[in-house]
């Protein structure tokens, strides 16, 4: 079986982890992949997605995975099936979930899904009323990609007028910011949601929580996500229950009533506030590092994704593992502020029960450097929080190279 990956995270390095699990004969190519999926398959450098397309049905791929939600802002999946390829993700017209914070939001509106109060606009003159009767904090958005750094929570109504001027004026996010969202702010705990989705039946996969800010305790700046853990605790059958109910299924049907089936993950950043989940944000991809922690405790990736794309994920149900997974970022010296110098990662063993997945690496002479912001994710495996974070941290250990930074409360909270 061929398998074609789009993305160079760990998140799509765990995905083909998880697959080589079950199935040893898949033949894996990664556009572009990192140092380390060269030891999973094949990278390829083919950046057109015409030509990827092209490649793909020339090579005979069975099924494209899409990792990064470039690619499907981009519209891979549009191209991908114009030429008959099987792709799981979203088309252009529904990655706007996530590539437009004003559609979701309008869309959330539409079919009465609990988000927080907002407005959208390009006027600065009616931000402005906005901003002046909302209560502290406000919340201020740039309605297109970011990659995670959109959101602003400012602490006075001057600081979020001067952010909302920042982004208009195409200061902040350049393109992505001349349309801003303004909103209120939700005072609660925070869940990831990920649902697969064929277009019309979904399967949702255990809860994770994910570690945005950089520090312990979650103080210093937001990251692309420092660490992660599965299943969270945080969600009991009723919250869930109310989120498949008021949430997936109303999006799902609503998608389709707007003529953009969602077929793909559907990942919902949910507050829960009083008992009540409210979407924050939808993205239409699996989470990183969410997902690293969640592919080890699935028994069927590859039949669910499969089954997702041939819209028979109703006969189908996901197979969850009896265990619990921490996944811990380890980034270099200056993330998430400036690059930092590339130097080689020295691994001591990997302890059973343990495994990285990896991200901002390239191989130089042979040797796995670090080369990027978020370099590699240590993952621990137990029967509950407590044992898969030591596993983790174990590993976190046994692993470095110069300036590597982590978090050591992951799944600390947890476990107290
Ligand atoms: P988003 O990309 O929209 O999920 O925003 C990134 C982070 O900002 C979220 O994970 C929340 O921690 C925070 N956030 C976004 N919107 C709100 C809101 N309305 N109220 C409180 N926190 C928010
Ligand atoms: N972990 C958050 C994200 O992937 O957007």
């Amino acid at each position: 079986m061929k398998i074609m990956i789009l993305g160079s995270g760990a998140r799509e390095y765990s995905i083909a982890l998880a697959f080589k699990k079950i199935q040893k004969d898949i033949e894996f190519y990664f556009m572009p992949g990192n140092g380390a999926t060269k030891a999973l398959g094949m990278n390829l450098n083919i950046k057109d997605l015409n030509e990827l397309a092209n490649y793909a049905k020339e090579i005979n791929i069975d099924l494209c995975i899409v990792g990064s939600e470039t690619f499907l802002a981009d519209g891979v999946v549009d191209i991908f099936k114009n030429l008959n390829l099987n792709i799981f993700g979203p088309s252009k017209a529904a990655a706007k979930l996530e590539s437009s914070k004003a559609f979701m939001k309008d869309f959330l509106k539409k079919y009465h899904i609990k988000t927080a109060r907002y407005l959208n606009t390009k006027d600065i003159n009616e931000a402005k009323k906005f901003i002046e009767n909302l209560n502290l904090p406000i919340v201020v958005k740039a309605d297109g990609l970011c990659a995670g750094k959109g959101v602003i929570i400012a602490k006075t109504h001057q600081e979020a007028l001067e952010e909302t001027q920042k982004m208009l004026s195409g200061e902040s996010f350049g393109e992505a910011g001349k349309c801003v969202i303004i909103e209120e702010f939700l005072k609660g705990f925070e869940l990831s949601i990920f649902a697969i989705c064929d277009g019309e039946d979904f399967v949702l996969l255990p809860v994770a929580q994910d570690h945005k800010k950089l520090l312990d305790n979650d103080e210093g700046p937001n990251t692309g996500g420092m660490g992660a853990y599965a299943p969270s605790s945080l969600a009991n059958q009723e919250l869930l229950e109310k989120i498949q109910k008021n949430i997936i299924i109303p999006t799902l049907k609503g998608m389709k009533e707007e003529g953009a089936e969602f077929c793909g993950v559907l990942f919902a950043g949910i507050m829960v506030v009083n008992e009540e989940p409210y979407v924050l944000e939808f993205n239409v991809r699996f989470g990183d590092p969410e997902c690293e922690a969640l592919m080890p405790l699935i028994e069927n990736p590859l039949e669910l994704i499969l089954a997702a794309t041939q819209k028979n994920l109703k006969n189908i149900a996901v197979k969850i593992k009896n265990q619990c997974a921490v996944a811990v970022v380890c980034a270099s010296e200056n993330y998430p502020y400036k690059a930092s110098p590339k130097s080689e990662i020295h691994i001591k063993n990997i302890p059973e029960n343990s495994h990285i997945s990896y991200a901002g690496v390239s191989l130089e002479q042979d040797k796995l450097m670090a080369d990027g912001g978020r370099i590699l994710v240590c993952v621990g495996l137990g029967e509950n929080i407590q044992e898969a974070k030591n596993k983790a941290y174990e590993l976190c250990a046994n692993v470095d190279f110069k300036g590597k930074q982590f978090r050591k409360d992951i799944g600390f909270w947890v476990c107290q």
